[in-house]
């Protein structure tokens, strides 16, 4: 009997659509992710005997057959994990290839030359996704590799249901997708998606994928594969090489560890800068003893924007750790948050570009990443977040082998002065350098305090950091449940474009008035990330919830029974 509690798919069949999904709660373990079938991948190898790991790496390839906009073979991402209490952090990222430069996506004038980074090969790193979740169970997984792949390849070879969110984007990503034929004949077969309900089977990728059950990341970043990948990259004019793949390595790093409210906090460092900034959020939080003012106020609100716009400024100085201009330990230092938080003023709005002078430019579009919560019978957690940059990354698959190719180039500073796709304004560090990792702002987190544990994530671009903190905050600072906290609408501000965004109904008209007021520019947003999260409370008990911004579901092994 599948344990898997779909309440948002459950819910209409009861006929109560108004209703919004609760928490699963039970013992045994728990996954959180952006898709049903992947969060029963993962339940299925806990179930299995498999550990946080083997789950986590299990619902991630799930991802990549079941929602290619965002989980994928071709991309990269980021893991926080805290096993028997050692925390650790993997930087499976992807890497500008051997052959890339800084002017790379300039023209002869200086200026950016349009979608360069985003469209097509020219736009894709080097894949980090093999390696790294190879890397992943090597280190900490259970059961044997074969095992934690097969439920990906088995949905591949078989097939799966397409749903609404896969049909919606791919028809809105059309024009994307046809320009590579290769992806057309997959994606739009006959010129069109396959309609919502329809089964989908992906026979070249499922070869893949048993080939990478069988001899781990080798039978991708080496030999046919990565000759196919090279292949297809010369073709549209990219300049990744079968070289690329096979050097390519994934990172354990010393993730960044604060301690904020009594909560001990692990993030991602550098090369994403989610971690640095919910830990300068926090810090300066803390320091304007925010915990104390009205929950749903426009001083927090307030607040929270000024303390965001700094640590968003100092994002601009952050790169791959090698070349970055400031690390996680000089922005996170005591004396700098002192800094920073002395500038503040409950009453008026800091102009961004006060704060660091820039352009004023904007940038918003939908967008796909994808983060997976998972914790095991043990306790052990995995955060995990993984993309492909944009929706279908850069657009191409790779002909004979079934995967996206990202566009993660784009993360990079690729023209100075000019935003990228997320309304970064980025500095030096991010620029373009062989072999160099391009700045993110992916933030899987692990938070605990006594016997609690959270496990936290979002997609969201530059979204992720602010997203992650709110639900942080709502459990660990106003004791929310965990649904609650993920429902709680959101809100965002990333220094520039100097605009505080808004989901709906997260201020009420008076709150509105009063942060424009204190000089405050609002705009309205659809979503501010999508959080997938898992909660250990005592004695193996556990709970797990979605995102109600998104079709994604959670479960847990064993559910507790009322
Ligand atoms: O690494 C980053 O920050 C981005 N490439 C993440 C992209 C993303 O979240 C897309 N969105 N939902």
């Amino acid at each position: 009997m599948a344990a898997l509690v779909v309440v948002a798919l459950l819910l209409p069949a009861a006929g109560l659509e108004a209703a919004h999904p609760a928490a699963v709660r039970g013992t045994g373990g728990a996954v959180s992710s952006a898709a049903p079938a992947a969060t029963e991948a993962g339940l299925g190898i806990l179930r299995a005997g498999g550990n946080a790991a083997d789950a986590a790496v299990a619902t991630a390839l799930a991802l990549a057959v079941v929602f290619p906009q965002a989980g994928n073979l071709g991309g990269g991402g980021f893991a926080v994990v805290r096993f028997g209490g050692e925390v650790n952090a993997l930087d499976f990222r992807e890497t500008a290839p051997a052959a890339a430069s800084h002017d790379m996506y300039l023209d002869d004038d200086g200026e950016p030359r349009p979608k360069a980074s985003l469209v097509g090969p020219l736009a894709a790193g080097v894949p980090g996704s093999p390696a790294g979740l190879f890397e992943l169970h090597r280190k900490y997984g259970r059961l044997p590799w074969a095992r934690v792949v097969a439920p990906a390849a088995r949905l591949a070879r078989d097939g799966f249901i397409v749903n609404t969110r896969l049909q919606r984007s791919l028809a809105a990503s059309e024009e994307l997708l046809q320009r590579f034929p290769e992806t057309a004949a997959v994606w739009l077969p006959g010129g069109q998606p396959p309609s919502a309900g329809s089964v989908k089977k992906l026979p070249e990728l499922a070869a893949i994928l048993e080939a990478y059950g069988a001899r781990g990341a080798p039978a991708i970043t080496e030999g046919p594969v990565a000759a196919a990948v090279e292949l297809a990259a010369r073709r549209h004019g990219g300049v990744l090489r079968a070289a690329d793949l096979e050097a390519y390595r994934p990172v354990w790093r010393e993730p960044v560890r604060f301690s904020a409210y009594g909560w001990q906090v692990a993030s991602m460092p550098l090369p994403s800068s989610g971690g640095i900034i919910i830990g300068e959020t926090v810090g300066m939080l803390e320091r304007l003893r925010w915990e104390k003012l009205p929950r749903f106020g426009a001083d927090r609100s307030h607040l929270l924007t000024e303390v965001w716009r700094r640590a968003y400024a100092d994002r601009f100085l952050l790169g791959d750790p090698r070349t970055s201009r400031a690390s996680a330990a000089q922005l996170l230092a005591g004396h700098w948050l002192d800094v920073r938080t002395a500038e503040i003023r409950i009453n008026k709005a800091t102009d961004s570009e006060r704060v660091r002078a820039w352009s004023r430019e904007r940038a918003e579009e939908s967008s796909e990443t994808t983060h997976l919560s998972v914790m095991d019978g043990d306790g052990n957690a995995v955060a995990l977040t993984t993309t492909l940059n944009r929706s279908f990354g850069c657009g191409l698959l790779v002909a004979g082998a079934g995967f996206l190719l990202n566009n993660e180039m784009d993360d990079f500073t690729t023209a100075p002065g000019h935003p990228n796709s997320f309304g970064l304004v980025q500095g030096e560090a991010n620029s373009v350098g062989p072999g160099k990792r391009m700045l993110s702002s992916m933030s899987p987190t692990v938070a605990w305090s006594g016997k609690q544990v959270i496990v936290i994530g979002s997609p969201g671009g530059s979204k992720i950091p602010t997203a992650t903190v709110q639900v942080l905050l709502n459990l660990i600072v106003d004791g929310d449940g965990l649904q609650a906290a993920v429902d709680r609408a959101r809100i965002h501000h990333q220094w520039m474009p100097d605009l505080l965004y808004s989901e709906r109904y997260a201020f009420s008209p008076e709150t509105a008035r009063a942060l424009e007021r204190r000089g405050h520019e609002l705009r309205a947003t659809n979503k501010v990330g999508e959080v997938s999260a898992v909660r250990g409370i005592v004695a193996g008990n556990m709970e797990a919830a979605q995102d109600p911004r998104g079709p994604g579901a959670a479960g847990v092994v064993r559910p507790a029974v009322y």
